[in-house]
C-alpha cells in the first residue's frame, strides 16, 4: 500500500509510546474497537520493536507502523518486526536512502518550506509536519498550500481533541497524528474502555 493510501485510511493516527509489552495488544485492540486501525508505535522505549511484532501478529485488523525513526538501521529491524510504514520527526538523506532500499512507505518530518522542498526533490511528497502546533499549525499549513499545493501533510505535535478537526479540514492534510487518543495515564491504568471512547470520538 502506498503511503498516501495508508494515511487517507487512517485520518487520525494514534502516536503510541508503549512502556510495557503487556499493554501493546490490548491497547491496539482498544483503539481498533473505537475505529482507529492505523497505529504508530514510537521507538522511544526498549520494548517498542517487540510491541510492533506483537501487534502485527495478534491484531490483524490493525496496520501498525513505527515512529521516531532516527537511524538508518531502524528500518531493517522495524520491517522484520512487521511494521508496514515508518515515520520520522525529521528528514536526512541517509534516512531517505535507507527507507528506499528497505522499500517501506516512509513519512519524514519537516517544519519549514525549505525542508519540505528538499524532501520533495528526493521523492517524498507526503510529509509529517512536526512539531505542528509550535511550528505554526493550521496557519502554516494554509500558507504552505499556496506555493506547494502538490505536497500533502500529516501534522503531529500538539494536536488534541479540541483542534484536530481544524487540521483535517485543510486540503493539504491527509491525516493527523497524536498521542491524545491514548493518554499515558489511561494506558498505565489499563483503562481500555476509556481509550476506545477517545478513539471513537476521534474517528
Ligand atoms: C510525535 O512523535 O509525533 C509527537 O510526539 C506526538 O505529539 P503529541 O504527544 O503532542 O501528540
Amino acid at each position: 500500500m502506498i503511503l498516501r493510501d495508508i494515511l487517507r485510511q487512517a485520518r487520525v493516527l494514534p502516536v503510541l509510546e508503549i512502556n510495557n509489552l503487556d499493554e501493546a495488544v490490548p491497547l491496539a485492540r482498544a483503539l481498533a474497537a473505537g475505529g482507529l486501525t492505523v497505529l504508530e508505535v514510537t521507538l522511544r522505549t526498549d520494548v517498542a520493536v517487540e510491541a510492533i511484532r506483537w501487534i502485527a501478529a495478534e491484531v490483524p485488523e490493525v496496520m501498525v507502523g513505527a515512529g521516531t525513526i532516527t537511524r538508518p538501521s531502524d528500518f531493517q529491524r522495524i520491517r522484520r518486526a512487521g511494521a508496514r510504514f515508518a515515520v520520522s520527526p525529521g528528514f536526512t538523506r541517509e534516512l531517505a536512502e535507507a527507507a528506499q532500499s528497505v522499500e517501506i512507505p516512509f513519512l519524514p518530518g519537516v517544519m519549514t518550506p525549505t525542508e519540505a522542498m528538499t524532501a520533495s526533490e528526493q521523492g517524498f511528497d507526503t510529509l509529517k509536519l512536526f512539531p505542528a502546533e509550535p511550528a505554526g499549525g493550521v496557519g502554516l499549513l494554509k500558507a504552505i498550500n499556496g506555493p506547494l499545493p502538490e505536497l500533502a501533510f500529516c501534522p503531529t505535535g500538539g494536536l488534541r481533541a479540541s483542534n484536530f478537526r481544524d487540521y483535517l479540514a485543510l486540503p493539504n492534510v491527509l491525516c493527523v497524528g497524536g498521542s491524545w487518543v491514548a493518554p499515558a495515564a489511561e494506558v498505565a491504568a489499563a483503562n481500555w474502555t476509556r481509550i476506545t471512547e477517545l478513539a471513537r470520538d476521534a474517528s
